[in-house]
């Protein structure tokens, strides 16, 4: 096993590698703040390719220059909000959620680049006006954003780091749970589905010593069903046929 993060169009090889994480990987050397993946995967075909040039210069964020006051306005046409996907692998999830509410500007995080020219594909074909993206780390666009510029971020199916000693890579962490605080409005939402029941427990602790998150989850149906409207990830169908139920945790922001 190598220390990449999973090839979105490569499924199983991808849990493969998870699964056999090798005890003698490097700790250091590889550290990109929040992301420890690999950003390539297999060759891009020819259309993707040139989408990379020509399409994603177009969509992606600068976070070299200082961030608009307002992040709206960086969608054009302006939108009423702004929501953020971090690590949206395939995009199933973050291109529904764009179709489904043109009105709120998405903005995509994705560091792996195979990742990045799928999602191409299907905003262009169905001529998606409202997603730009970010091929980067998450935690560099959470630093860049405004203050409460962002109404919603969801991290679904991040990658696990199950041994302990590589919990530190986890996305969820205090530093980042305080930047979303950070960057979301009063009362938006950081909505966060594992299938790894260790990651669930993880992220419920750290909410838990946030000051600036609660669960609002009241009953059991409302983690163990996924909320009206979701669409399911290839992350999430691999954990389905495999017998493995998700978890599904809406954490609102408190301050
Ligand atoms: C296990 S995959 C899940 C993909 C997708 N959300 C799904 O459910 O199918 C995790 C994804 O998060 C991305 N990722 C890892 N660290 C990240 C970071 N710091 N910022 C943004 N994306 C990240 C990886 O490149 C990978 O594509």
């Amino acid at each position: 096993m190598t220390d990449s993060a999973p090839d979105p169009d490569d499924h199983d090889a991808a849990s493969e590698a998870f699964a056999g994480e090798s005890e003698t990987a490097p700790d250091d050397g590889f550290y990109r703040g929040s992301f420890f993946g690999r950003r390539k995967g297999h060759k891009l075909r020819l259309h993707q390719t040139d989408l990379m040039a020509t399409l994603l210069p177009r969509l992606a964020f600068d976070i070299g220059s200082p961030a608009p006051a307002d992040l709206r306005t960086r969608f054009d046409p302006a939108v009423e909000a702004v929501r953020v996907e971090i690590g949206f692998g395939g995009g199933e999830h973050l291109v529904a959620e764009a179709q489904a509410h043109p009105h709120v500007g998405f903005i995509g995080c994705e560091p792996y680049i195979n990742g990045m020219a799928k999602i191409l594909t299907h905003i262009e074909e169905r001529g998606l006006g409202n997603i730009r993206l970010y091929a980067g780390d998450a935690a560099e666009l959470l630093a860049w954003a405004p203050p409460q510029s962002i109404t919603r971020i969801d991290l679904i199916h991040p990658d696990p780091w199950p041994k302990r000693r590589h919990w530190k890579r986890r996305f969820v962490q205090d530093a980042t749970l305080e930047a979303m605080a950070r960057v979301l409005v009063s009362s938006g939402e950081f909505r966060f589905v594992h299938d790894i029941p260790d990651y669930v427990a993880w992220t419920l602790w750290h909410l838990q010593r946030s000051p600036d998150f609660a669960w609002t989850a009241e009953r059991a149906d409302d983690w163990r069903q996924p909320w009206p409207n979701y669409t399911m990830t290839r992350y999430g169908r691999k954990a389905t046929r495999e017998g493995r139920q998700a978890a599904y945790v809406i954490a609102r922001k408190i301050t």
